[in-house]
């Protein structure tokens, strides 16, 4: 394709990273910082002399620690293990999350990046930043440090240290006992969003509540050997329960650092609840935790306990397969609690709802006429939220060839170049622009990419989320029964898909109109939706901080298998 190529600069900051790696394949990148992280109680190292050892190894740890108000998941494992449903599938709690992205919030190299980031752009607000990015990503040691009294900090000597007295808990992420012990106070409340979720800390052991979807637990042996009391909580069966970390708002401030307002960061609750998922009480747990076959006796002590039903699995799987892959590729590194097997199966879990569960595709019409094919491509959303989801680096984009008899590439729109940009997507070739949203593309050098593109208090593009103050761009996908000029102003789309009618709630049509040249009839249309998780111009941008943790990350980055998942498909021949 003939596309102008990104910058040399950022073609440049890329390759200056990848380049480390050059010479070392199948060898992990070397983590430059911080310094090899000590062995922790999390990680044993089984290497056999002369093969390659997978990183993390088979039979990692779960993690043991106990803090005055949290546990590691091993306590809970001793007993909510082996867990199987009537048609003989394990599904044991502890194995289907320890793998998951949630379990590794903290241990995530991209977010200790961008964490890094923040703070190099925005240093005044250090404190700031620390403690409203471990609200989520490291629940356990941020709610522990508060009601002690100590500071929250996660770079330096801080969570992330293997020192600290609260390392271990920060590390384990979003984990057992803090998701079971978030309170129904605020739930689903803007004063409840943005990680504001309450966590009882003055109950004392063993009457901590844990919080479940049974009535009436059989309550004594947990009590006796975890500390915690089991009881039924029925807000663990609702949206709001996620609502408290996944409806995310971030303070932003000018270029002189001054704090103007609240950005809507990520708003899949929100999204949600404007869906017709929220309106037939389809919850997040339905789609996130899918239902076992039948009956599960959930502990395995005491002995003759009876089944319980309904019984969901924490499967909780979303797009990232790109960071489950790294993890399962060099996990060992971030002292991962899961192998590498569990990990690679989680990442094939998310590729298989992407390609399966995600969006579909329809080639509505083909016709050629006076050398012009005029093709429309129908995509609609399966999602409970809008697609791409959530955090903002999220893009999905339409890859459309035509080709004639002969099989010669006619038109092209959305192919991707091994480094990760997009042909003709602007923001790939100059950050300070991006790709309108399109409804008719005619040319080679369009493309439609359904994404946000964040616009600071200035109105120029930016990538720091401190920065952020609305959406110059916010195409993503509408879920079914969103109504677009009814969206609550939060959710609402931006830029021209605003204006575009047959973009609506469940999805879009793009047509595509295109000369065809000297090419012979017939033509064939071929057409897929990709999608990512990371963006060309997100990791760009993140890498030419040059902190220690993002040419960390960029190392993982740029030796990683970055293929874009496929999301649906469409070909037609006229
Ligand atoms: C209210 C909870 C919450 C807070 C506070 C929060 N995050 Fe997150 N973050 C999330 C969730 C939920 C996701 C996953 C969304 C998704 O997968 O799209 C996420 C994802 C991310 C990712 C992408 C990870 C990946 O593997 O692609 C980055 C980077 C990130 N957060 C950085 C930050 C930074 C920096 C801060 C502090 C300024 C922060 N987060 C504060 C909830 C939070
Ligand atoms: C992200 C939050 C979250 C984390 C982390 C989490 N759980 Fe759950 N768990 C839930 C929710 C929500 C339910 C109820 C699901 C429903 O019934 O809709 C649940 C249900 C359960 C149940 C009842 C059986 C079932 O699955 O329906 C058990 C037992 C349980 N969790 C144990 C654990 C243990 C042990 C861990 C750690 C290894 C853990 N949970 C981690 C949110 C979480
Ligand atoms: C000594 C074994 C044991 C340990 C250790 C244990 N549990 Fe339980 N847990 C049980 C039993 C028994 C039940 C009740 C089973 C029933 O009534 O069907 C239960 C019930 C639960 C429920 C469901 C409560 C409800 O009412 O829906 C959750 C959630 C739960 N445990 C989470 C945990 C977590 C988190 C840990 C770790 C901190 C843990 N358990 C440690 C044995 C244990
Ligand atoms: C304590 C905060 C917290 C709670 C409560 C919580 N999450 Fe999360 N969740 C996170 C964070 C943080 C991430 C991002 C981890 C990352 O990418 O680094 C995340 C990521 C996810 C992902 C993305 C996985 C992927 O592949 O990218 C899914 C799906 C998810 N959560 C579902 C849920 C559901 C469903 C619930 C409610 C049952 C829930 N979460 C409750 C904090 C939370
Ligand atoms: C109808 C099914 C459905 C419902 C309901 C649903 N989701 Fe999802 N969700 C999906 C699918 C499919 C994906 C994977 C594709 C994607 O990234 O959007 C996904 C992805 C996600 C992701 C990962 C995004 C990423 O960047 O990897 C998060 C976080 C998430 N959902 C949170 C939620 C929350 C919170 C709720 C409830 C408020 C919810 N979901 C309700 C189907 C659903």
């Amino acid at each position: 394709m003939m596309h102008p190529r990104p910058t040399a600069a950022l073609v440049a900051a890329i390759a200056v990273v990848t380049a480390s790696l050059a010479g070392c394949a199948g060898e992990p990148p070397k983590a430059r910082t911080p310094a090899a992280p000590v062995a922790s109680p999390t990680t044993i190292v089984t290497a056999p002399a002369g093969a390659p050892a997978p990183n993390p190894p088979a039979g990692t740890r779960l993690a043991t620690f106990t803090t005055a108000d949290f546990s590691g998941p091993s306590v809970c494992a001793s007993c909510h293990a082996n867990m199987r449903d009537e048609s003989g599938t394990d599904v044991s709690v502890p194995d289907d999350w320890r793998a998951t992205m949630m379990a590794n919030a903290a241990r995530d190299p991209v977010w200790q990046a961008k964490v890094s980031s923040e703070i190099a752009r925005n240093p005044e607000l250090t404190a700031v930043i620390e403690e409203k990015c471990t609200t989520c990503h490291m629940p356990m040691a941020e709610t522990q440090a508060v009601a002690f009294g100590q500071p929250v900090t996660a770079l330096g000597d801080g969570f992330l240290d293997p020192a600290h007295e609260l390392h271990a808990a920060a590390i384990d992420g979003v984990s057992c006992t803090l998701c079971h012990q978030v309170s129904d106070t605020n739930l689903g409340t803007r004063d409840g969003f943005s990680g504001h979720y309450v966590v009882d800390t003055s109950t004392e052991a063993p009457n901590r509540i844990i919080h479940g979807p049974y009535e009436q637990p059989f309550a004594r042996p947990m009590q006796n050997m975890s500390g915690y009391t089991p009881a039924f909580g029925a807000h663990m069966l609702t949206a709001e329960h996620c609502a408290t970390c996944h409806n995310l708002y971030t303070p932003y401030v000018d270029a002189a650092g001054t704090v103007l307002g609240e950005f809507p960061e990520q708003t899949p609750y929100t999204e949600w609840a404007n869906s017709r998922y929220s309106a037939e009480a389809t919850s997040c747990q339905e789609c996130h935790m899918p239902l076992a076959d039948g009956g599960v006796v959930i502990s395995n002590r005491p002995g003759r306990l009876a089944p319980r039903e309904p019984f969901f699995q924490h499967v909780l799987v979303g797009g990232n397969s790109l960071m489950l892959g790294i993890l399962a590729t060099w996990g060992g590194d971030m002292e991962a609690g899961a192998d590498a097997a569990a990990l690679e199966e989680k990442a094939a879990l998310t590729a298989d709802q992407v390609a399966g569960a995600t969006a579909d595709l329809a080639l509505e019409s083909l016709v050629l006429a006076d050398g012009t094919l005029e093709a429309d491509l129908r995509v609609s959303t399966l999602t409970g939220h809008k697609f791409p989801t959530s955090f903002p680096s999220r893009r999905a984009w339409l890859h459309v060839t035509v080709t004639d008899s002969a099989g010669t590439i006619v038109f092209e729109s959305g192919a991707r170049s091994p480094d990760g940009a997009i042909a003709g997507n602007a923001a790939d070739e100059d950050p300070a622009t991006f790709e309108p949203h399109h409804d008719v593309i005619t040319s080679p050098d369009q493309v439609q990419i359904w994404e946000p593109i964040m616009g600071n208090s200035d109105g120029d593009v930016t990538y720091t989320l401190l920065r952020a103050a609305s959406y110059l761009k916010d195409n993503r996908l509408l879920p079914e029964g969103a109504d677009k000029p009814a969206l609550p102003a939060d959710i609402a789309v931006a830029g021209a898909a605003a204006g575009d009618s047959d973009f609506v709630g469940g999805g879009d049509v793009v047509t595509y109109r295109v000369e065809v040249g000297d090419g012979v009839a017939p033509f064939t249309l071929s057409a897929e939706v990709l999608y990512e998780p990371l963006s060309y111009r997100f990791v760009a941008d993140l890498l030419a901080d040059g902190t220690a943790l993002t040419e960390r990350f960029g190392g993982y980055w740029g030796a990683a298998d970055r293929t874009p998942l496929q999301v649906a498909v469409a070909e037609g021949t006229t």
